[in-house]
């Protein structure tokens, strides 16, 4: 009996000192050391990379955010003072090292969400494909995040369906997601979730929530983000749009969560959609948010609510 208990003890003791991942369940976020939800609370942090120019070699020189472990230690202290959990970022540089970085990120107990397409190489809307360039790009980038602890998850495209239109590419969206579980499976990496970040269009963000989340576990989504910019100025959880988009997608089998959000036009922010997303009425249903703030042009630009 005394032996049964050191040996769980000690068991205990090797679990305490690994940081703990995690995964999946159903339609939340969970911790794998000991079953408590994951809740994100998330910054996007990147300089926007969505005006950045193409050159004509097809090369596109976006700062890669967790490259510089001397920007990212700097920026750390001013996410932990709003109690971050989770960052996302949209571009890797596959060849940088990011170890650094990562591990000072999970030194403070931060986790990461990495989109795997860049600037110069996504699934593109009008013109829709799925390549063997692609998937090599989206498997660097999961060979260099998937040894991290502390990597939470992949986007496999940003807003490639926009609206009603060009819902023919989702396919390809999902056909990215599908490889890129497999590519995980067969690489014998952790079952580090993938999934899809939507922009908020009326006639599609269900359809789309329905049409990702569905099918056998080896081709479905893992999880669902949405790009939220309804609540504007002073709001409400049912003047803004919120009570309806969560009746909207209570029933998804799968997490959804704001993978950014906002607002496009009243400045500035007043963060009361961010009191309305950790209350009662929205917790059931989301897994929080990634877009609490957004790193302009450089750490400075951060701006914060000090009420989480
Ligand atoms: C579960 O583990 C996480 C991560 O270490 C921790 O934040 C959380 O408080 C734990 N939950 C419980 C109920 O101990
Ligand atoms: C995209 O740009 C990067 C530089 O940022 C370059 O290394 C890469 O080759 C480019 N990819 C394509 C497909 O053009
Ligand atoms: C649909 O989205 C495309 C690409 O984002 C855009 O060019 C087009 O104007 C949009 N159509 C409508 C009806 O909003
Ligand atoms: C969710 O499921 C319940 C029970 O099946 C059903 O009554 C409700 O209409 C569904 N809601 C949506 C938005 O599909």
């Amino acid at each position: 009996m005394l032996l049964i208990k050191s040996l769980l003890a000690l068991a205990a003791t090797a679990l305490a000192a690994d940081f703990p991942t995690v995964e999946v369940v159903g339609n939340k976020f969970f911790y794998t050391n000991n079953g408590s939800q994951f809740y994100m609370r998330g910054i996007a942090y990147q300089q926007d990379t969505s005006s950045l120019e193409t050159t004509s070699d097809s090369t596109v020189h976006f700062v890669d955010p967790l490259a510089d472990a001397e920007s990212c230690k700097r920026d750390i202290p001013y996410f932990q003072e709003v109690n971050t959990n989770v960052l996302r970022v949209y571009a890797l540089d596959a060849d940088a090292n990011h170890d650094e970085c990562m591990q000072a990120l999970q030194d403070a107990g931060i986790y990461v969400i990495a989109d795997l397409s860049a600037p110069n190489i996504s699934i593109i809307t009008d013109s829709p494909s799925w390549t063997i360039d692609l998937y090599n790009r989206y498997t660097q980038v999961i060979d260099v995040m998937a040894q991290y602890d502390n990597t939470l998850g992949f986007f496999a495209g940003n807003e490639v369906i926009t609206n009603s239109s060009n819902t023919d590419c989702a396919p390809f969206v999902k056909a990215a997601v599908r490889d890129m579980k497999k590519y995980i499976s067969d690489s014998g990496y952790r079952n580090i979730p993938v999934g899809y970040s939507a922009n908020d269009d009326g006639k599609t963000r269900v359809a789309s929530a329905d049409y990702f989340c569905c099918g056998d576990l080896d081709e479905r989504a893992d999880f669902y983000g949405i790009n939220m910019y309804e609540w504007c100025g002073k709001s409400s959880f049912s003047t803004s749009g919120y009570k309806d988009r969560t009746e909207e997608f209570s029933n998804l089998t799968i997490p959804a969560f704001f993978s950014e959000y906002g607002c496009n036009v009243v400045q500035p922010r007043e963060f009361g959609d961010i009191e309305a997303l950790y209350s009662d009425d929205m917790t059931d249903v989301w897994s929080g948010d990634l877009g609490r703030f957004r790193k302009l042009e450089d750490s400075n630009c951060l701006s914060f609510s000090k009420d989480r």
